[in-house]
């Protein structure tokens, strides 16, 4: 599916009209292969079992999977269609925690439902899926817009370190902070990345190398504990990260570690900025603590991949996600342009 004339690089999902499919994030860089998913049950299971990962991916495969659930349901009564719809609404919000942009798409697409009255509801399908697909073009023609804006501020020949995977993999193409370094590339700047590994999961090393080898954009890999020295050094132009959710005061939560970069940039003196779209931004929570931190299986931290190498019995702590506070955030880059040393007010300014 494309409903743009300009060709999406990363195909991470693919509406089909009966079916959603997903590019298998667990089996890359190894093998690019799709998962399908038919009802709102197996959009919530890829959700959770990370086959879809990254927060506007997330956003746009819920809004499919409550599209999925209404083509399902499409020959019940319109009361039986409306329960059926609420059990799904719920598995999905029950998928994944911290990023908002899952619970933003699951209220879009409620609005969406709330508004097509007529009994038949086959014609709440319809709209649904119209709903889904436009949520996912919106997304993508704000990365873009990310890209433009933020590209302006990385220098030719830069450096530029980042974390998790933002890219197309992780948004309906183009990607937020990788959608950054696409954009400035375009726009014929050399730009290099440095991707840190990202433990547990490994989404800089599996995905973000991977993104960046499709692209042809130059690209070394470091391990997590590997980025203060490389600033120290004076190899790091600039940091740019995604974000899970945003509170109105502009606290951060992304990939955990994303603080410990922030920490160590203001150390060295190096900008820090946070590039997302506003579906990103919670403007319902005034500060990062209220901000749910999920909390992943042990099996992430003592191995991989079937691979144990932590003793048995050891005890294990896996937060997925950080806070990092608005007063390191150099910047964040949206589709509305650049906030600089974001506050309450100037978050609040993006949606007037
Ligand atoms: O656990 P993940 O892989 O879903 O975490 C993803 C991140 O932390 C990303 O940095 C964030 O979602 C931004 S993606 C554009």
């Amino acid at each position: 599916m494309s409903a743009s004339s300009e060709a999406i690089p990363v195909e991470t999902l693919r509406w089909q009209g009966t079916r959603l499919e997903l590019i298998d994030q667990r089996a890359l860089p190894a093998r690019l292969e799709y998962v399908s998913c038919t009802s709102a049950a197996e959009v919530a299971e890829a959700i959770r079992s990370m086959v879809v990962r990254g927060a506007p991916a997330i956003g746009c495969a819920a809004a499919f999977g409550v599209a999925l659930e209404a083509k399902r349901q499409g020959h019940r009564t319109r009361t039986e269609f409306d329960a059926a719809m609420e059990a799904g609404f719920k598995t999905l919000a029950a998928s994944r925690p911290t990023a908002v942009n899952l619970f933003w798409a699951l209220d879009r697409m409620r609005a969406a439902l709330g508004a097509e009255t007529r009994e038949d509801p086959k014609a709440a399908a319809a709209r649904l899926a119209e709903a889904a697909l436009a949520l996912f073009n919106a997304d993508l023609e704000a990365n873009r817009a990310i890209g433009r804006a933020g590209a302006a501020l990385v220098p030719d020949d830069a450096r530029v370190l980042t974390y998790c995977n933002t890219g197309s993999l992780a948004t309906a193409g183009h990607g937020t902070a990788l959608g950054v370094i696409r954009s400035a590339r375009d726009q014929g700047k050399r730009v290099s990345v440095i991707a840190c590994e990202t433990r547990p999961y490994l989404q800089g090393a599996r995905l973000t190398a991977w993104e960046m080898i499709q692209e042809k954009i130059p690209v070394t890999l470091i391990t997590d504990n590997m980025a203060g020295h490389l600033m120290r050094l004076g190899k790091i132009d600039l940091v740019l990260v995604g974000a899970d959710r945003i509170a109105a005061n502009g606290d951060v939560a992304n990939k955990i570690g994303t603080y410990t970069l922030a920490v160590l940039a203001e150390r060295h003196r190096i900008p820090f900025y946070v590039a997302a779209p506003l579906s990103s931004i919670d403007m319902a929570i005034a500060d990062g603590s209220a901000i749910p931190i999920e909390e992943r299986g042990a099996s992430e931290v003592t191995g991989y991949a079937g691979v144990r190498w932590a003793p048995e019995g050891v005890g294990v702590a896996n937060p997925a996600f950080d806070i990092t506070p608005a007063e390191l955030v150099g910047g964040l880059l949206t589709e509305k342009g650049v906030v600089m040393r974001p506050d309450t007010r100037k978050v609040r300014a993006l949606f007037p």
